[in-house]
């Protein structure tokens, strides 16, 4: 079975399972959460709280495009998925983000990168970055709070972000915070081995700037590693402490206002 038919395999199931405590406590003590079972968790929680049936979304930075394939399995209308991979004579063809477009025609890929992006006057109902707001000028994300051409960069990203939003649009940020305990205590995390925390920034750095261009309402989710596993080690383990002692990851979500 292909990576994307496991995929799409654990979407289905999870979707059909049951969300019984039990079922979910079973499958935690069995160990038995597989790496697509932690991406759909981890996906399901990234959505919380967002009906997207009928709606358009649009995917920033959007890698292999499982977020694309998750919103549109649960209903949205059309999805744009964005990423630079995949622009020039590259291709998406044979990759996870090439597969989704063939199965799901709402779905399609723009290879280019959120500042040359052309949306020809689309508005879009919910637009997700997950782990790519530093990645959209990574230079700039480093030097954030140093350097005001570094702030002018992301504060043109976010007002082009904010033209793309439609009223009462669903902003999701997911991204790794600027530290952790074990950086903090001058030893390096056991949980994460490959992250430079000097090209992240904590969440109230987004969300502070985000504001300025019209995103209200932030709310911020501490998301661990143990915390993927299903229903009940969401609940157990994505709290602020347990995120701080393992991966630091936030899920930041704002909205546009709605008149
Ligand atoms: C760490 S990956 C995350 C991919 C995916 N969202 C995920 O969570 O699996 C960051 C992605 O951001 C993309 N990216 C980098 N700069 C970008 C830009 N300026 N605009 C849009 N996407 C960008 C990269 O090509 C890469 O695929």
């Amino acid at each position: 079975m292909s990576e994307y038919e496991e995929l799409v395999r654990y979407l289905r199931d999870s979707a059909d399972d049951s969300k019984s405590p039990s079922t979910q406590r079973a499958k935690l003590l069995n160990h038995i959460s597989s790496a697509e079972e932690r991406l759909v968790n981890d996906t399901t929680n990234l959505f919380k709280g967002i009906d997207l049936s009928g709606k358009r979304v649009l995917d920033v930075g959007a890698g292999n495009g499982f977020q694309s394939l998750y919103a549109a399995y649960y209903g949205a209308d059309e999805v744009v998925a964005i990423d630079p991979l995949g622009s020039g004579s590259e291709s998406v063809n044979g990759t996870l983000l090439g597969q989704i477009a063939v199965d799901y025609p709402q779905v399609s890929h723009v290879g280019t990168t959120l500042q040359d992006y052309n949306n020809k006057g689309k508005k879009f109902d919910c637009i997700i970055l997950k782990n790519s707001i530093n990645h959209l000028d990574e230079q700039a994300c480093i030097q954030l709070q140093s350097s005001r051409s570094a702030w002018e960069s992301y504060n043109k990203m976010f007002s082009k972000l904010k033209s793309l939003s439609s009223n009462g649009c669903d902003l999701v940020v997911r991204d790794a915070s600027h530290t952790d305990f074990w950086l903090d205590m001058g030893v390096s995390n056991p949980f994460i081995t490959s992250i430079d925390r000097d090209k992240h920034q904590p969440p109230e750095v987004w969300a502070n700037m985000l504001a300025k261009h019209g995103f209200t309402d932030p709310s911020i989710r501490w998301v661990s590693i143990f915390g993927q596993l299903g229903h009940l080690s969401n609940r157990i383990f994505n709290s602020k402490v347990m995120s701080y002692l393992t991966s630091n990851v936030f899920v930041l979500h704002m909205k546009t206002i709605q008149k």
